[in-house]
């Protein structure tokens, strides 16, 4: 989209007449209505432009701290093939949380504004990552439910009509797909593995099978942000419909591992051609989101000491990059100094 661009019109600047506003958000809204993308030049609603920013904070910090429950097993693998698969896959995290810091940088919050936030605990991150990885059969079930909960959620957001972010999500969702194998494969060893490494892999399962549904975030009667992100095409799925596409996914995937979802009310539906499922505790959603679940002091904890620890890191970088830039005649003086802020 390109209608109105920020150089020509500056959005809420004293002078700004009511009809020459209309006028942007007549373009803005026109572009949403045919699929356009929106470009980080172009004019936005200020609404539009911080509930991306919320949304995108989130994603990203939820990225981030996802790594912890698993990084917790990376010394434990088992062999050094689920080691440097598991490596691998933190990595990516780490990755996409860069790639989500950029594209809200674009949005102009800055990463050390949203880190900060995060560290103060006024930015959500994913309530999934409070619940602790008890077993090594975890990081199989957090491959398989957590990141194919993930990429159920991430695979609309491909056509989010953010530019950015969209293009972010088609790599993500690359990565996503490799990490929710990855752990599917993992459960499987473990299912036709010993009995005690069935009933390891089951006990995950049973654990993680809850908290991966309410990670599509409350039902659509009182989800607080769900119906404007649509009508923005952020969102493109209500919460509750890609909860059911969800266990749609799981209940013929559980059945191949010889596994069962903790869910005595699953069925299939056959008029709405769809799984009815049981009643979710909406009650612990709540309690985990309010900073009660099990591990949400250690996860910030942990990451505010990493983020000190790591202080050093980022001043060397910004001091390479400022050296390298003021060299005469070097690929860096042309380049912009890297504000190495995480
Ligand atoms: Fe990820
Ligand atoms: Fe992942």
């Amino acid at each position: 989209m390109a209608a109105v661009t920020a150089d020509q019109t500056t959005q809420g600047t004293a002078g700004t007449t009511d009809d020459a506003d209309a006028e942007r958000l007549a373009a803005f809204d026109a572009a949403v209505a045919a699929d356009d993308r929106i470009e980080p030049r172009d004019w936005m609603p200020d609404a539009y432009r911080a509930s991306l920013i919320r949304q995108m904070a989130q994603h990203a910090h939820s990225e981030i701290i996802g790594m912890q429950p698993e990084a917790n097993w990376i010394t434990r693998a088992p062999s050094l093939r689920r080691k440097a698969i598991l490596m691998a896959k933190v990595q990516d995290e780490a990755g996409h949380g860069l790639y989500l810091y950029s594209a809200a940088e674009t949005l102009g919050a800055s990463r050390e504004e949203l880190l900060d936030k995060l560290h103060a605990g006024r930015q959500r991150y994913s309530s999934i990552f409070n619940y602790p990885t008890l077993t090594w059969a975890d990081v199989g079930a957090i491959g398989w439910l957590v990141d194919g909960a993930a990429i159920t959620n991430q695979v609309p957001l491909c056509r989010c009509s953010y530019g950015p972010y969209a293009r972010a999500m088609v790599r993500v969702c690359k990565e996503e797909s490799f990490h929710q194998r990855q752990g599917y494969e993992l459960l499987l060893a473990l299912s036709r593995g010993t009995p005690a490494q069935h009933e390891m892999a089951q006990d995950a399962v049973n654990r993680w099978w809850w908290p991966s549904l309410m990670m599509f975030g409350p039902p659509d009667d009182s989800s607080a942000h769900s119906a404007q992100s649509m009508a923005w095409k952020i969102k493109r799925h209500s919460n509750d419909e890609l909860r059911r596409r969800f266990v749609d996914i799981c209940v013929p995937q559980a059945e191949a591992l010889g596994l069962t979802l903790p869910d005595p009310d699953i069925r299939w539906n056959e008029e709405l051609g769809q799984h009815d499922y049981g009643a979710i505790d909406w009650t612990e959603f709540q309690e985990v989101l309010k900073g009660n679940g099990p591990c949400n002091e250690q996860r910030l904890t942990q990451r505010r000491t990493a983020h000190e620890e790591g202080a050093w890191v980022r001043d060397a970088a910004a001091a390479y990059a400022e050296k390298h830039a003021a060299r005469p005649g070097s690929a860096g003086a042309a380049a912009q100094p890297v504000e190495a802020t995480a």
